[in-house]
């Protein structure tokens, strides 16, 4: 089966630190598959999926992504392959707060025209697609809105809907579900599953919630693959 992700013999330190926080031999992520990563606090979890999603740069060992390593690829290649293959859902959300909820959706089209083309394909127009992912996230008629005036939760499936979007490859999301109640964690995961086995999409999800966890193909304690131990990790 072809790969989504495959990390070799990958180490990271942050500058200035004493001790790496990752040193992982082997993760391999197959394409469309639906994977539960958890770990403690501090454990290098939005570390590693920063890494995945690009945002901080490999410093040693391979990363792959949908066949391309990106550790020393150019940043405007690896910027490119980031736009168009990668959802990231962040810890934070990073919504733009000055963009209007259907702006914020429609960024990474705007980055990507693989991911607008996609986005097209699935027939309609641009606005009208990021319409119909905002009604599968309960979030109709919000488009207009700031996305400043949207309770955390709304902000939350709008971060969704733009990671989503023009169909990426590789989802990742982390701790996407913290702030919501029982009922709508279980609500925005079934929509998150749906649109990513939909579009095929290798998803990495992050949780402290290990009832979560069965509704995943399978799930990896990151300490488990880690053989670093980050400071103030507490396992
Ligand atoms: N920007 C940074 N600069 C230096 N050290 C950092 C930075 N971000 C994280 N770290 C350190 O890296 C380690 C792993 O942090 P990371 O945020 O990846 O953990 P995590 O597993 O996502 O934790 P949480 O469950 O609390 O989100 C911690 O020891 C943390 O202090
Ligand atoms: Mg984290």
């Amino acid at each position: 089966m072809a790969l989504a992700i495959e990390i070799r013999d990958l180490r990271f330190r942050y500058p200035g630190a004493a001790v790496d926080c990752l040193d992982i031999e082997l993760l391999r992520v197959e394409a469309g598959a639906r994977v539960f990563l958890y770990g403690p606090s501090g454990s290098g979890k939005s570390t590693l999926l920063s890494l995945i999603g690009g945002v901080i740069q490999v410093q040693q060992g391979t990363l792959n992504l949908l066949g391309k390593n990106i550790a020393h690829m150019r940043p405007t290649i690896c910027d490119r392959l980031r736009a168009d293959h990668i959802g990231f859902i962040f810890q934070q959300f990073n919504l733009i707060p000055y963009l209007s909820v259907m702006d914020n959706v429609l960024l990474p089209c705007r980055f990507s025209s693989r991911r607008q083309q996609r986005a097209l394909a699935e027939g309609g127009t641009l606005p009208e697609t990021a319409r119909r992912l905002l009604s599968h996230l309960q979030l109709e008629n919000t488009e207009h809105i700031p996305v400043t005036q949207l309770s955390v939760g709304q902000q939350q499936r709008v971060a969704a809907a733009r990671a989503l979007i023009g169909k990426p490859e590789i989802v990742i999301a982390d701790e996407p579900t913290s702030a919501l109640d029982t009922d709508r964690q279980s609500a925005f995961l079934d929509l998150l599953l749906q649109e990513c086995a939909e579009a095929n999409a290798a998803l990495i999800f992050v949780s402290h919630n290990r009832q979560l966890a069965t509704q995943f193909h399978y799930e990896i304690a990151l300490p488990s693959i880690n053989r670093a131990v980050p400071v103030g990790c507490v396992v």
